[in-house]
This record gives C-alpha cells, sequence and structure tokens, in this order.
C-alpha cells in the first residue's frame, strides 16, 4: 500500500508516471470512464476548500467510482473529541482510499500509521500540499514541455505557504533548477528549506526586479488563517501585487500560477493576459487526482520508494501547529541529510 503525505514520497520517475497518465486521460477520457467502477474515495476536509475538495470528487466521479465524507469536521464526531487515528480506523471500513486535509501538521501521517487504506494529504496546516504539486507540474510540463533549467519565482507568503514548500521539494530535484523568492521579510522562506536548496536560489526585494528572469511565477495568497495577530496580517497582506505593468516586464513565454485562492495578490486584468496559466491549472488538477487515484489504487501492493529511519524520542515538537500537541501518538524523530533531529510529523527541528 502506497500513500501520498510529502511531495517526496513520490520519485521522480513515479512522478513521471503520475503526469503522463494524467496526460493520457486527457486524451481518452471515455478510456478512464469505469476505470475506478465499484470503488470509494472518502473525503475528510477538517478545514475549508474549494478547489482541492472538488477536484478530488470530480476525478472519483470521472473514473466511474463514488465518494463519501465531510467538509467540515464539525458535522463530524470530531466535535466530540474523538481523535484522527480512531477517524481514520472506522473510515478504513468504508472506503478504498482517502484524501484528507487538516489544519494540523502532520496529520496525515499519523492517519498514514492507522490506515488500512492509501491515504493522500490534501494539505496540513503550513506543511505540504503534494497533490497541489502534482497539479503544478503537470501545468508547467503542459505549458511549457519540460522541468530542466527553469527559474522558478515563489512569491508571497513562502513562510507558511505548504504549496511553495511541496513545490519546491518537488522542482529541486530536476537538473538546472533555480528558485528565485520574493516575500516579506516576516514571511521569508523557512531556513530549513533555504538549506535544503544549497545555491539554488536568490532573494529579491520586488516582483519588478525578478520579473525579466523568470520561466514560471508562482503567486501565492497571505494567508490570513494562519496569523495569530490580526495587525501583522494586515500589514503584510498587500506587499507583492501583480498587475498588468509588472507583466509587461516578462519573458513572452513566461507562465503565472497561483494555487488560488486569489485576494488581492494579482489583479482580475492579468487574467487575459494568456501567460496567466491560473485558471488552466485548477482544470488540470482534476486529471492529475483522477490520475494519482487511479495510480495509488493499483499500487496497493508496491514498497514506498522513500522511507525514513525514525526512532521514538521524549523530546516533545515545539511547532505548536503539529499534530502531536493534540493526538496522542508516540512522539517520532529523524536525523536529516545535515544531521539535524526533526520531528517525524511536521518536519520542524526539534
Ligand atoms: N489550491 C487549493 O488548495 O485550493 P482550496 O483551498 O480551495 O482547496
Amino acid at each position: 500500500m502506497r500513500h501520498l503525505i510529502d511531495s517526496v514520497d513520490l520519485t521522480t520517475a513515479e512522478v513521471d508516471v503520475i503526469i503522463n497518465r494524467a496526460l493520457d486521460i486527457i486524451n481518452n477520457k471515455e478510456m478512464y470512464a469505469e476505470a475506478c467502477h465499484g470503488k470509494k474515495l472518502a473525503t475528510l476536509f477538517y478545514e475549508p476548500s474549494t478547489r482541492t475538495r472538488l477536484s478530488f470528487t470530480a476525478a472519483m466521479m470521472e473514473l466511474g467510482g463514488n465518494v463519501l465524507g465531510f467538509s467540515d469536521a464539525k458535522s463530524s464526531s470530531v466535535s466530540k473529541g474523538e481523535t484522527v487515528a480512531d477517524t481514520i480506523r472506522v473510515v478504513s471500513s468504508f472506503a478504498d482510499i482517502i484524501a484528507m486535509r487538516h489544519y494540523k501538521e502532520g496529520s496525515p501521517r499519523v492517519a498514514s500509521e492507522f490506515s488500512r487504506i492509501p491515504i493522500i494529504n490534501a494539505g496540513d496546516g503550513g506543511h505540504a500540499h503534494p497533490t497541489q504539486t502534482l497539479t503544478d507540474l503537470l501545468t508547467i510540463r503542459r505549458e511549457l514541455g519540460h522541468f530542466d533549467n527553469l527559474t522558478i519565482g515563489l512569491c508571497g507568503d513562502l513562510k507558511y505557504g505548504r504549496t511553495v514548500h511541496s513545490l519546491i521539494k518537488a522542482m529541486k530535484r530536476y537538473e538546472g533548477v533555480h528558485f528565485v523568492l520574493i516575500s516579506p521579510e516576516e514571511l521569508r522562506l523557512p531556513d530549513y528549506m533555504k538549506h535544503e536548496l544549497g545555491e539554488n536560489y536568490s532573494e529579491y526585494a520586488t516582483i519588478e526586479e525578478a520579473m525579466p528572469l523568470l520561466d514560471v511565477l508562482y503567486m501565492t495568497r497571505v494567508q490570513q488563517e494562519r496569523f495569530d495577530d490580526p495587525a501583522e496580517y494586515e500589514r503584510l497582506k498587500d506587499a507583492f501585487i501583480l498587475d498588468t505593468e509588472k507583466m509587461a516586464l516578462a519573458k513572452e513565454n513566461m507562465v503565472v500560477l497561483h494555487p488560488l485562492p486569489r485576494v488581492n495578490e494579482i489583479t482580475v486584468d492579468v487574467d487575459k493576459d494568456p501567460r496567466a496559466a491560473y485558471f488552466r491549472q485548477v482544470e488540470n488538477g482534476k486529471y492529475v487526482r483522477m490520475a494519482l487515484i487511479y495510480t495509488l489504487l493499483s499500487w496497493h501492493d508496491k514498497e514506498p520508494s522513500h522511507k525514513v529511519d525514525t526512532f521514538i524520542t521524549d523530546q516533545i515538537c515545539n511547532n505548536d501547529r503539529c499534530i502531536v500537541t493534540t493526538e496522542p501518538v508516540e512522539k517520532k524523530a529523524y536525523t536529516d541529510a545535515d544531521g539535524v533531529l526533526r520531528c517525524y510529523y511536521c518536519d520542524h527541528a526539534l
């Protein structure tokens, strides 16, 4: 059984399998109309969503399967205090595969430890969003044709932006990829992620300076729900706004991506620019999730390609957004390539 908790759970070869499957689905939709007939997807969404939950639902329906689940934890027994572990044990009896979004970082990892069916992380706090990354990769492949030697600008909330973290982990594995980071001081990419990038990133203070260099500009929303201090959100929310004047500085074949929802960070007149790919990106999300569901259900006897050596620790994770602060699970850690001890669930340094 295979889960998808983090974008690096898939090798680049496995990513290729899923992207190529998505392209095949786009070209041969009728061939997949009954591909998951008799199978059930459970969508367990503890946090709001439009695109991810509905695209998973549409994906399973277009594969001929069925969907059950909840879109608001308050309508489930979570509101009575049921743990993630118990919820997953129960849902494993009702479905064949689970897509789960949770506000606590590491929740899908905990779920995978108690599940008898594949778990797909549909976003956990500020940690990871691997199916958005597959969506982004399919969009880059369809828009630009390749992943190697791209300069990718990441703009906005690089601190809490889980889509950014997952995309960096996936794209840094390709040859010659360079990241250009554009964010307010307070929302900079976490140091451990910069460390992973080595020499392959640069930081710019404005979109205007970075724009002529970019093959991809990945805009993100400053996420109100991740701020403890509303005044801090108000101060930072409009720090970077992409408009038509800034688009005039970009390469002719540059593409603008955004995981959406958008608030103010891209003006609506940019939507008319053919380089604005974010609504095409949404549609790609459905196809790549069809490919993922189909592939994970067929990989039931395929060993995980990415394994982390973990051990039980006494050290408590100091990330107050981590699932270990609320779920009675064993505290697990691993040592990363630089010798740093990290929480197994949320990857924060212990
Ligand atoms: N991109 C994304 O995750 O959108 P939703 O929050 O609407 O699912």
